[in-house]
């Protein structure tokens, strides 16, 4: 035997003797709460927190983590385990806190007895960077991309973009956050202190079969809706919360399904971000639409309600989560009339109008009337260009469906307009997934400052799967 692993034997021993929990510290943190909760008739777990990924660089300005995609089991509904996936763990995966200006260097292991990879959904990187379906990282082995982070504070996320399986693993669990701050972020006052203060919703929904295994139906005609709302992995759980200011960043980490989220009691609340970072001012709002891919920051003032109250957090109508008021706490967080300063992409300086037509249903779907070819590049780009796109939806061959959420990977874009009009108040900041309604034209102005190759899609997952993508090539006219 090995001297090494003679070691780490009696080491684990040692531990185990001793009564120790080897804990996997890539897990959620689950708040111990002391109130009782019997009294509620509420079913639901306290929320899990995804854990903030250690940075193993221990200089300024540069950062270092890695991320381990694993197979598991996790406990969501009824008595037995769900077989699933996850980042450092069994179900979604760590949040990674990055700043604007860091150096980063990603080390992602495969240990899944198949393919995946690791898009950077929404961050402004080169192509070889961005995890799409050319980063592929086969069972068993390592991607380590290495890019700086030069983008405003936002609310990013990262999940798998392998052609073919993407949806069935990100709907088994792989999901995870990108958080990014910025110096201005930093003076805001806003509520930023993660876990306790600012707090994480990824919302999904899920399907689950008798034996607790999820239910994945993959010919479902406009994607694959759940049964069930699950927050953070969980189904309705709840968080509580002091009389302060507390903010969330809400991901749509859903495969298909959109979120119309109020609170129960129709109070009104700010949307502070959209997808690409914060907004000029915030917004405030008694309802959040937010379609796959896209992410929300929004900051609700519970200082109105008093201890024991119970605030239900609703999309159209079903429960979502809920929050449990506790006591009155100091709150020196405040909500400034002006939260960033966003450069308009100016229309005169685009150097043309492409189109993009969403079109069909089901397996059916297609982009500007052809699926997806990983060996064709659909667009060619001069870095630094600036392009309107005019993106339109056929709504004949929809049979019902609301519309396509479309998404753009490497950049961040603004809405010029809907219909020919001007897009609300909280559409007016950095996007990079916008919802196309049925028979609607949605203009966008964006900006490609990252060479390599980018994929844009619907992000209704099954609908990317079927096809509905093209990718194109940004050219450094200067390199080659
Ligand atoms: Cu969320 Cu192609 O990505
Ligand atoms: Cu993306
Ligand atoms: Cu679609």
């Amino acid at each position: 035997m090995n001297k090494n692993y003679l070691i780490l034997l009696i080491f684990v021993l040692i531990l185990t003797l001793a009564g120790c929990n080897i804990m996997n510290p890539g897990e959620p943190q689950r708040p111990q709460s002391d109130a009782g909760s019997d009294s509620l008739n509420d079913t639901g777990q306290a929320l899990l927190i995804p854990v903030l990924l250690e940075d193993t660089d221990p200089e300024v300005g540069r950062a270092e983590f890695t991320l381990r995609v694993q197979s598991g089991t996790t406990q969501i509904i009824g008595e037995q385990p769900t077989p699933s996936l996850g980042y450092n763990g069994s179900y979604l995966g760590p949040a990674i806190k990055l700043t604007r200006g860091d150096e980063v260097r990603m080390h992602v292991t495969n240990e899944l007895g198949e393919t995946t990879s690791v898009h950077w959904h929404g961050l402004e990187v080169e192509g070889t960077a961005d995890g799409g379906p050319h980063q592929v990282i086969a069972a068993g082995e390592s991607w380590n991309p290495t890019f700086t982070v030069n983008q405003p504070a936002a609310s990013l996320w990262f999940h798998p973009h392998v052609i073919g399986t993407t949806a069935i693993q990100v709907y088994y669990g792989l999901a995870g956050l990108l958080l990014i701050e910025d110096e201005n972020s930093k003076t805001l006052g806003l509520p930023d202190d993660y876990g306790i203060n600012d707090i994480p919703l990824v919302l999904q929904d899920r399907s689950f079969n008798q034996d607790g295994s999820f239910f994945y139906a993959t010919n479902m005609m406009d994607g694959a809706f759940g049964d069930y709302i699950l927050v953070n992995g969980d189904i309705a759980p709840y968080l509580e919360v002091s009389q302060v200011k507390m903010r969330f960043r809400v991901v749509n980490g859903a495969n298909a399904r959109n979120f119309y989220l109020e609170l129960a009691d129709r109070s009104a609340f700010y949307q502070i971000a959209s997808d690409g970072g914060l907004l000029e001012e915030p917004v405030l709002t008694q309802a959040l639409f937010i379609s796959p891919g896209e992410r929300a920051e929004i900051i609700v003032d519970f200082s109105k309600y008093k201890e024991g109250d119970v605030v239900e957090l609703i999309s159209d109508n079903a429960l979502v989560m809920t929050f449990r008021i506790g006591g009155a706490s100091e709150d020196n967080t405040v909500v400034p009339e002006r939260l960033a300063e966003i450069e308009r992409l100016d229309e005169r300086l685009a150097i043309g109008t492409k189109t993009i037509e969403l079109d069909g249903m089901g397996h059916m779907v297609t982009l500007n009337g052809r699926k997806f070819d990983m060996h064709r590049i659909d667009d060619n780009v001069t870095l630094g260009d600036i392009e309107i796109w005019e993106i339109t939806t056929t709504g004949a061959m929809m049979m019902g469906s609301p519309g396509h959420p479309f998404h753009i990977h490497g950049t961040q874009f603004q809405i010029l307009s809907r219909d020919g009009q001007e897009p609300a108040s909280n559409e007016q900041g950095w996007k990079d997934t916008v919802f196309v309604r049925a028979n609607e034209t949605v203009r966008i102005i964006v900006r490609f400052n990252y060479a390599g190759i980018f994929m844009y899609h619907c992000h209704i997952l099954e609908h990317e799967e079927a096809g509905m993508m093209g990718q194109l090539e940004v050219v450094n006219p200067f390199v080659n």
